[in-house]
Parts: structure tokens; C-alpha cells; sequence
């Protein structure tokens, strides 16, 4: 699996397609970053450079330069150097740039201060992601004026500087049949994990055992890391959206919430599943789980071409605050309580978010103002949840330290939406059977 080198030249010709006439793109590679003094952490890729080269390295840019006759793709990146590759591992070089990852001309990053002021010179438009990395800001502009201090022999300067991210990140919004492919599979791999999780779950346990079952089966799977630092909280650490100290021990009566995907060949899935530490939901629990998981499917059912990105969100919001008046959490009229916002004590986040090599990838959620069309192709994740701060007073006390969500990722296909990560249950029966089977 992976993508071919045919697609990512597909990628460039197409982007190159939306520039503008006379202009250059430029793309830095993302950066090592220290954790401790000698020690990194692993390198990741930034996800445009990924998204246009394939190339997985850091320390270097890339440039196009639509219709050069010499070739409109450059690499300039690391050389060669037996020394360094002994301590660090393998490099392509720019020979390897050409050779492996289609790069009409490759050069040494050391040289791009004299090489890319004359790539630039002559082209009236440069393309970048503006702001986003000061530093290559600061070169970009220190390239421009190079070529600024020699118009007096001649030298034509850029006139204009384009954000390129609105080009690039509206095409990695619509995934190819290749980039589904993936999907999917980080979809099953990150099932998968949730049900080894599931079935290894016991009152005594730590949270951050749940995290090391996880990640063992995606590793075993072929996905090396998670596509986010995974979420386990037990209790009341359900109630903190993005809680990754996974520290505490799991008790008998918990519910567990586990917000966990892997990144596989570069992309993300992002899957959430809540169930009971002892394999048992109480009336309680079970209560506010069905409202969630109703809100979900309801969701998921809005998500279809021709609604716009907000209405899944709406259907998650009229079915928690039914829900929650039901249960005597909200006390008022439906109608009013959502024009009030009277959930977001309980439901203080949104139904999704883009979804593909970034967890929460790119791609404009308003249009002109208006909420974005959705269209086949585009993945979003659908995440209703539910908590009670357990220092909620306006409740019964039986409600609070209880924190719900259920999050799955989906397509947008021709008429619906396929869900990508249906390998591991969200009924609440299904939960319960499983666990149940692995006590056997
Ligand atoms: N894991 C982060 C999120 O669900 O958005
Ligand atoms: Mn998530
Ligand atoms: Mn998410």
C-alpha cells in the first residue's frame, strides 16, 4: 500500500496547474526536534512536503516552477555523507532525490542560499505558506532580496507573495482512491486496537496500560506510531477533552474513554470509544451512553453530499439536548434550550473535523461565509460526547464524573458516507458482549 510515485507527480502537475502564470511554489520539509539535549523525537514529516514529494527526510525544500523547460520540480536536500549516515541512517542525496522520488534536478541543501535566487529571479509570483514557519519567512525574504540588490543589472524581483495553503490544502481535502485505500486500513488497524483494549480492560489496570495495548497492535499491524498522543481516561478523566497523562489506575464502576488512532503510510484515523471498566454499564452510564451514541448516528446520517458541514453538528446538538432534558439534566423547552446553548455544560465541543494526513487536516470549513457543501471524497470524524464535571451542582450527583464520547471517521461517498472505522462496536450490548467474551 502507499502511494505511487505516478500520484505524487499527479499532485505537482496539478498544483502547478493552479498557480497563477509566472510564478514559483516553495515548500520547506518539517524539522528535527529536540526532546532532550542529544535525544529527538522521531521525525515526522510536515504533510504539504509529504503530501508533493513522498520524500521523508528532513532539512529539505521543495520547488516548482511550472513550465521551466530544464524541469519544474527541485529538490534541494541533505548529501550524501557515510559518517553521518553511519550515526543516523541512510539519506537519499540528491542523486537518490532524482533517481527515487522524481526530482527533474536535485542539490545540496547547503547550496540553496546561491542557487534559488536565480530559480526565483525572473517569476513575478512566489507561493509559500506565509507565517507559518518565521524562520523561513526570514529566508524567503532574504532570497527576494538578493535578487533586489542586483535590479540595477538588470534583475527582475518577485511582485507578489500568495498564501499557498489555500491551493494545496483545498486539494487535500478530496481524497483519492489511493489516500482511501489508507484511510481505510488505519480505520481497521485502529478498530482493531480499541477491541484489544476492550478485551484487556479490568478493574486494577492502569490507564496507561490500555495505552501500551494500543500501541502494540498498531505496531504489530504495521503502524509504527499513533497519528496523536492516545487519550484513556477512567472516571471523571473522561470529562477532560484531551487528557494524555493516562496515569491513574482504572476502578470497578469507571467508564473508560479511549481516543486513540494510528497513522499509517501518513495518514490518521481517530477513533473514541467509552465503555465500563468491569464490562457492565450502570442504569446511569447507560443512560447518557445511548444519547451519545443516538446523537452519533444521527450525525452520521446527515452526512451525505449536498448538507453542509454544520448540519451533522446540529443533529448531534437537538439529539443531547432531547436527550439530556429527558433525563431531567436540562429542565425548559427544546427549542429554547439550543437557541440558548443550555448543552454546552455537558457538550462543549464540535460534532467533527477534517480528517487525512493531519488528525485535524486542512481544508476550509466556511466558504464565502457559508458552511462548506459536503462533496465525495472528503473524511471527517463524526464525535459527539457527553460530560458531567463532576463538580456539576445543577445535576443529582448519580450524573457527575460521567464522560461519553463516541467518535468514528467517515467518507463522503456519492450518496451518504461509508464509515471507515466500524471494526470495533459502539452499541452498548455489543460492548458488553465483547468484554464479556474475553472474561470467558
Ligand atoms: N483526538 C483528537 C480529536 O478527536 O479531535
Ligand atoms: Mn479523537
Ligand atoms: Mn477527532
Amino acid at each position: 500500500m502507499g502511494i505511487s510515485k505516478q500520484e505524487f507527480a499527479r499532485r505537482r502537475k496539478n498544483l502547478m496547474a493552479l498557480l497563477e502564470p509566472g510564478s514559483i511554489a516553495i515548500v520547506p520539509s518539517a524539522s528535527l526536534q529536540t526532546r532532550s539535549r542529544d535525544s529527538e523525537y522521531p521525525f515526522r514529516q510536515d504533510s504539504d512536503f509529504f503530501y508533493l514529494s513522498g520524500f521523508d527526510e528532513p532539512e529539505a525544500v521543495l520547488v516548482l516552477l511550472p513550465g521551466r523547460e530544464q524541469g519544474e520540480y527541485i529538490l534541494f536536500c541533505r548529501e550524501r555523507d557515510p559518517a553521518m549516515e553511519l550515526w543516523n541512517g541512510y539519506r537519499a542525496g540528491p542523486e537518490g532525490a532524482c533517481e527515487e522520488f522524481g526530482a527533474d534536478d536535485a542539490f545540496p541543501i547547503g547550496d540553496i542560499d546561491d542557487i534559488l535566487p536565480g530559480l526565483i529571479e525572473g517569476r513575478q509570483r512566489v507561493y509559500y505558506a506565509m507565517g507559518r514557519h518565521t524562520e523561513f519567512d526570514q529566508q524567503v525574504m532574504h532570497w527576494v532580496n538578493v535578487i533586489r540588490s542586483k535590479v540595477r543589472s538588470g534583475a527582475q524581483p518577485p511582485g507578489e507573495f500568495l498564501d499557498l495553503d489555500h491551493l494545496l490544502h483545498d486539494m487535500r481535502l478530496y481524497k483519492s482512491a489511493a489516500e482511501l485505500r489508507i484511510m481505510r486500513r488505519a480505520g481497521e488497524i485502529s478498530a482493531e486496537a480499541h477491541c484489544r483494549a476492550m478485551r484487556f480492560c479490568q478493574p486494577g489496570v492502569y490507564e496507561y496500560q490500555l495505552e501500551a495495548e494500543i500501541q502494540h497492535e498498531f505496531a504489530m499491524a504495521g503502524a509504527r506510531f499513533p497519528a496523536y498522543s492516545s487519550i484513556v481516561g477512567a472516571g471523571k478523566n473522561g470529562c477532560i477533552l484531551h487528557y494524555v497523562e493516562n496515569s491513574s489506575a482504572i476502578r470497578d464502576g469507571d467508564l473508560v474513554l479511549i481516543d486513540a488512532g494510528c497513522e499509517f503510510e501518513a495518514y490518521a484515523a481517530d477513533i473514541t470509544r467509552t465503555f465500563p471498566a468491569n464490562g457492565r454499564f450502570s442504569p446511569e452510564q447507560r443512560a447518557l451512553y445511548d444519547i451519545v451514541l443516538a446523537a452519533q448516528e444521527a450525525a452520521i446520517a446527515a452526512t451525505r453530499p449536498g448538507n453542509h458541514w454544520n448540519q451533522p453538528h446540529e443533529e448531534t446538538v437537538r439529539v443531547i439536548t432531547e436527550g439530556l432534558l429527558e433525563l431531567g439534566l436540562l429542565q425548559g423547552e427544546r427549542d429554547a434550550l439550543i437557541q440558548a446553548e443550555a448543552y454546552r455544560p455537558f457538550y462543549m465541543h464540535r460534532a467533527g473535523h477534517w480528517l487525512g494526513m493531519d488528525v485535524h487536516d486542512v481544508g476550509d470549513y466556511k466558504v464565502g461565509g457559508e458552511w462548506r457543501v459536503l462533496e465525495e471524497g472528503m473524511v471527517m470524524t463524526v464525535e459527539p460526547g457527553i460530560y458531567v464535571a463532576p463538580d456539576n451542582c445543577d445535576v443529582e450527583a448519580r450524573w457527575r464524573g460521567i464522560g461519553i464520547r463516541i467518535e468514528d471517521d467517515v467518507v463522503v461517498t456519492r450518496d451518504g458516507c461509508e464509515i471507515l472505522t466500524g471494526g470495533v462496536p459502539k452499541a452498548a450490548d455489543d460492548i458488553e458482549a465483547l468484554m464479556a467474551e474475553a472474561r470467558r
